[in-house]
């Protein structure tokens, strides 16, 4: 064990100790200064927490209290449709009593759950409408990122609470004799829902927000809202004009595997298999590169590949593979993006990328070079190549990796109700990053408002040129 090393494990407890007490001081400080303040570097420890309950029970949340959110001072002012219920939680079959729309988020235990499974992976929809919801009830103690607002001409962004990736989920195809599936009903009447609101017609929908993280998502209205600010899982479903990394977001998938606490995280001595993979062969698109790899290494005696979806049992078993793995690989599959890599941060297991076309989450804020190694797919191929670039590196080199990755994986986790730079903070965050841009372009546009509108400026000019 390297000295480094040793001082570190020593400094484990210090920061369990150490760290309510900054949490106790800073608590009479309003919670924005603490948020703003632990941007970076992270919150130091991360143990496995149920989504639900009393978040007091970990020791990173802020302590209970009457903390109530200043809207004044949230980096991040969000107006939200009143949707009906069958966009959003209708689709988890909650019923509210006569005309309620929302759900009431003042205990968790009785909010409905979202779907379990891979569905989960996609359930940032739900994560973030609920951090919304909960921002105008007192007694939840979350973090104070986002705050909703009544008040439309108050709000930075208009955020829309459809829950799209559950919609296609659930609904993909037409129903018994139905000649529509469900979901692509909702989302024409989203369009036209939307279309009718002088919200949208304001700024053509720029300063609205649509979460639609599901890759084949909003795949019937994804054109017609383009101007909206999407958060996504990546592009590569996407043509440029309709998303892309100016106005859109990227937020991480929820990991599928248990996340592995950073006290109990193998050391690189511990880790018998030098780089795993285990995923489901694409042999389209940028997927082919899967196969190729699997040729490759197939014979290797401490490489873990193989095909297969993750059932109960394959989830559970990549758990137990990727937290003795030194290296766990992230290959491009049908899509450039999926769980894989927030799965390999989860179990604190180096992420190797392989696949060109990646954007990654809050990659303005985190270098992820410090906690990952990037392969381009066409050296990846070169046999011998990618075996002797991990060999090659040293523990030294790998712990720092390793050190880091447990720094930022609590950026990588969900929470409802939310922490202080968790998964639903840092995506709000990344919103507020985009709102100079938006609100520069909004405001150019009205330069000219008060001349004479351009369609009849352009016809004298172009009489003009007709002379
Ligand atoms: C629902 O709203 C309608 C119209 O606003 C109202 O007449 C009706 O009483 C409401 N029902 C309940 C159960 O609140
Ligand atoms: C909404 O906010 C705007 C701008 O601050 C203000 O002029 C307006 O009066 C507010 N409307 C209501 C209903 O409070």
């Amino acid at each position: 064990m390297s000295e480094k090393h040793k001082l570190l494990l020593f400094m484990i407890p210090f920061y369990l100790i150490t760290l309510p007490l900054f949490l106790l001081i800073f608590s009479s400080l309003p919670l924005h200064q603490f948020s703003e303040l632990s941007v970076l570097p992270p919150l130091p420890s991360q143990t496995q927490f149920p989504n639900f309950g009393p978040s007091s029970e970990g020791t990173i949340c802020p302590p209970s209290g009457a903390l109530t959110c200043d809207e004044n001072q949230a980096v991040l002012k969000v107006y939200m449709y009143d949707l009906p219920p069958e966009f959003h939680f209708g689709l988890l079959k909650w019923k509210g009593n006569g005309n309620e729309t929302w759900p009431t988020v003042n205990d968790p235990r009785h909010i409905s759950p979202y779907l379990g499974g891979l569905f989960l992976q996609h359930g940032i929809e739900y994560w973030l409408t609920l951090d919304l919801l909960a921002s105008n009830v007192p007694s939840v103690v979350r973090s104070c990122s986002a705050v909703r607002v009544g008040n439309s001409s108050e709000a930075d962004i208009i955020f829309v609470p459809f829950f799209s990736s559950l919609s296609y989920n659930l609904y993909p195809r037409p129903l018994g004799k139905a000649k529509h599936a469900l979901d692509q009903i909702l989302q024409e009447k989203l369009v036209q829902y939307l279309f009718g609101q002088d919200l949208w017609k304001r700024h053509g929908g720029k300063d609205h927000l649509i979460v639609a993280h599901h890759p084949n998502s909003m795949a019937y209205s994804r054109k017609k809202l383009a101007s909206a600010m999407f958060v996504l899982a990546d592009f590569g479903r996407y043509r440029a004009k309709v998303a892309n990394i100016e106005k859109d977001i990227i937020a991480p998938y929820k990991h599928v595997v248990r996340s592995i606490p950073n006290g109990q995280s193998a050391q690189f001595d511990q880790r018998s298999i030098l780089a795993y993979f285990k995923g489901t062969i694409y042999r389209k698109d940028g997927g082919a590169i899967r196969q190729e790899l699997y040729n490759l290494l197939k014979y290797e005696e401490d490489v873990h590949f193989t095909f297969g979806s993750y059932g109960k049992v394959g989830i559970n078993k990549a758990n137990a593979g990727m937290a003795i793995s030194k290296f766990c690989l992230h290959i491009a599959g049908d899509t450039p993006a999926s769980n894989r890599l927030f799965d390999a941060i989860a179990t604190r297991c180096v992420p190797v990328i392989i696949s060109d076309e990646i954007e990654l989450p809050f990659e303005d804020v985190l270098d992820y070079s410090e906690f990952c190694v990037f392969v381009h797919a066409s050296d990846a191929i070169k046999p011998g190549y990618l075996l002797n670039l991990l060999r090659g590196i040293e523990v030294d080199d790998w712990t720092k990796m390793w050190v880091r990755l447990q720094e930022i994986a609590p950026h990588f986790e969900y929470h409802y109700p939310s922490w202080p730079d968790d998964a639903v903070d840092m995506v709000w965050k990344a919103v507020s990053r985009k709102v100079p841009s938006l609100r520069l372009q909004l405001n150019r546009k009205n330069r000219y408002s008060r001349s004479q509108p351009t369609s009849s400026l352009s016809t004298t000019v172009s009489r003009i040129k007709h002379h």
